[in-house]
């Protein structure tokens, strides 16, 4: 919080020592000639036994402007304050350009550990689009906490186990062409367990055999364990190659597999502490409130999934000590995660240390599911080529003579995709389209970057042809315009947004807000020069707010994992 509106709450708490208990909330009032500030006092009525209008009147009529605070009036059921703007714009300017590349952080975590359960994809199965959700909102999270001090834990939970791994050992073993393995691994694989299934149409008993394989790798039969470890390899050098391209990386890659044997004692747990059955020669434990009760153990003493993740959950609250442990995973395993949960609590452990950040799917521009467009699947690195392409394609039209074409091609290509992921509402399903999310005028990565690097090339003109490098010894009240007053109040709102994305787990927040930022930016860029301008004060109290604004768009692209070109 600004020292402003420090000054504001502290006045209002000063009047209203015993009515308003808990925390005084301020509004942005719709209209700049409306103030700075607004105070509502509907929660007052009661208290005053007076309409919330007649409370505002009478609040205004006892408060007394000091520090910043120019001007005081009711409005309404509100009191709103007007502040001295050349003030605010010092205190919030100066802050941005002595803290730079820490400007919006804070020591808020102090240092808690936060597990964040992210990206999590399929070995032997293609990165899909679904996984680039989870990858970049566990991202954006990971960033944000870091910037506000926590400890943020990577863990890649591969899906890495499984009856799966059974289908595909039989398929190569049975199908198999080992130099296609070497040169194509995924595509490899993929091929042969959709062959597995459709051959598993015809004759059922392959399913056996599936389950046969993966009772030889929980059993550590030798074969089975190093043919499964040779396709996780081979998968894993293919996901690094992505996320090297997204900047990605983790403190953890303990998949599924990693866990498979550490569940004994969960298990024993659950027969002593729950009422587990044995239902068919498998162990269940039924569980109130669901229709279905979770199996734990198959009949065949094999594990699942939700066994993995019983373990993995144990395993993470002993080794992490964790504050949060974040499972960053689609809507659509909300009942397994409920489960889960559930399970822990039966456990004895604290189950409200634990949250599904849950998320929808990528739809194509038609409105069909993404995952299945022209029946085959989207493969991540294609999208990632394909974008980095596309911009390589508007960089040749619009700037032929730019230096690094190809480092901005790849910069603007991988953050445009990261951004049309970031900018929903996570909850929501993603419309994966080309031509919006390319567009250097909408809500996307491209207009952001543009305008990073519009305001970075006003700087570096400053430096280099007016010997002008921005500072703080600058009149702050000539930033009067309407315009200039806008971005000046956006700027002073940046740590919120950051908190208020965190507190939601909802890094659209700050996507949001940086776009809010960036029209306001330019709306200003616009109807005030500053090479241009002749007032040298002025001038120079511009350059200071351009310089400002180019900072926390990048701060802000920094949080959402997108790396900003200086030019482009
Ligand atoms: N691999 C799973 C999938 O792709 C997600 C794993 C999520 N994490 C977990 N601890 N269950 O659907």
């Amino acid at each position: 919080m600004f020292m402003f509106e420090e000054q504001i709450i502290e006045l209002l708490k000063k009047e209203l020592k015993k009515e308003a208990q808990g925390d005084i909330k301020l509004e942005i009032p719709p209209k700049k000639e409306m103030g700075d500030f607004a105070f509502p006092c509907f929660n007052l009525a009661k208290e005053f036994k007076k309409s919330p209008v007649e409370v505002a009147k009478q609040i205004a009529s006892k408060l007394k402007p000091v520090g910043m605070v120019e001007k005081i009036i009711p409005l309404g059921p509100y009191v709103n304050f007007f502040l001295q703007k050349g003030n605010v714009a010092e205190s919030i300017l100066k802050s941005i350009h002595e803290e730079k590349d820490t400007y919006g952080s804070s020591k808020e975590g102090k240092q808690r550990v936060v597990c964040i359960d992210y990206s999590h994809p399929n070995v032997a199965k293609p990165f899909g689009i679904g996984h680039l959700r989870s990858t970049m909102i566990g991202r954006a999270l990971y960033n944000m906490l870091k910037f506000h001090d926590f400890k943020p834990m990577g863990l890649n939970h591969l899906g890495d186990w499984g009856t799966q791994f059974g289908a595909l050992i039989y398929a190569h073993l049975t199908w198999g062409d080992r130099e296609r393995l070497k040169t194509d691994a995924i595509k490899y694989l993929l091929e042969i367990y959709v062959k597995f299934n459709h051959e598993k149409e015809k004759t059922p008993e392959l399913q056996d055999k599936a389950k046969e394989w993966f009772k030889k790798l929980e059993d550590n039969d030798s074969e089975a364990i190093k043919l499964w470890a040779r396709f996780r390899e081979l998968s894993l050098e293919e996901f690094q190659r992505i996320y090297k391209m997204l900047n990605v990386d983790f403190e953890s890659y303990d998949g599924e597999a990693f866990f498979k044997d550490k569940f004994d004692d969960a298990v024993d747990l659950l027969k002593t502490k729950v009422k587990t059955e044995l239902s068919d020669g498998a162990l269940i434990v039924p569980l109130e409130g669901f229709e279905v009760p979770a199996i734990i153990v198959k009949s065949d003493g094999t594990s699942t999934y939700i066994t993995r993740d019983i373990a993995a959950a144990v395993y993470r609250l002993k080794t992490y000590k964790p504050y949060k442990v974040l499972y960053i995973v689609g809507s659509e395993q909300k009942l397994h995660f409920k489960m889960l949960f559930k399970i822990i609590g039966l456990l004895g452990k604290d189950e409200s240390k634990f949250e599904h950040i849950n998320f929808g799917f990528y739809l194509s521009a038609d409105g069909s599911k993404m995952a299945t467009r022209k029946g085959t699947i989207v493969f991540m690195e294609d999208v990632l080529n394909e974008s980095i392409a596309l911009a390589r394609k508007t960089i040749e039209e619009k700037n032929p003579d730019l230096a690094n074409k190809e480092e901005v091609a790849k910069k603007i290509g991988v953050g445009s995709v990261i951004f049309n992921d970031l900018i929903n509402d996570r909850i929501h399903d993603v419309v994966f389209d080309w031509k919006k999310m390319l567009d250097f005028e909408g809500d996307t990565g491209p207009y952001l970057m543009y305008t990073f690097a519009r305001a970075s090339s006003i700087v570096r003109k400053a430096i280099k042809e007016h010997s002008l490098a921005p500072g703080t010894s600058v009149d702050f009240s000539k930033l009067s315009h309407e315009s200039e007053q806008k971005v000046v109040m956006l700027l002073s709102k940046f740590k919120e947004k950051i908190s208020e994305s965190l507190a939601q787990y909802k890094p659209h927040v700050l996507a949001q807000y940086l776009i809010e930022l960036g029209r306001a930016f330019n709306e200003f860029y616009h109807s005030c020069p500053c090479l241009k301008e002749e007032d040298k004060e002025l001038q120079k109290a511009r350059l200071l707010l351009i310089d400002c604004t180019r900072q926390v768009i990048k701060n802000g692209l920094k949080l959402l994992n997108i790396d900003s070109p200086d030019e482009m």
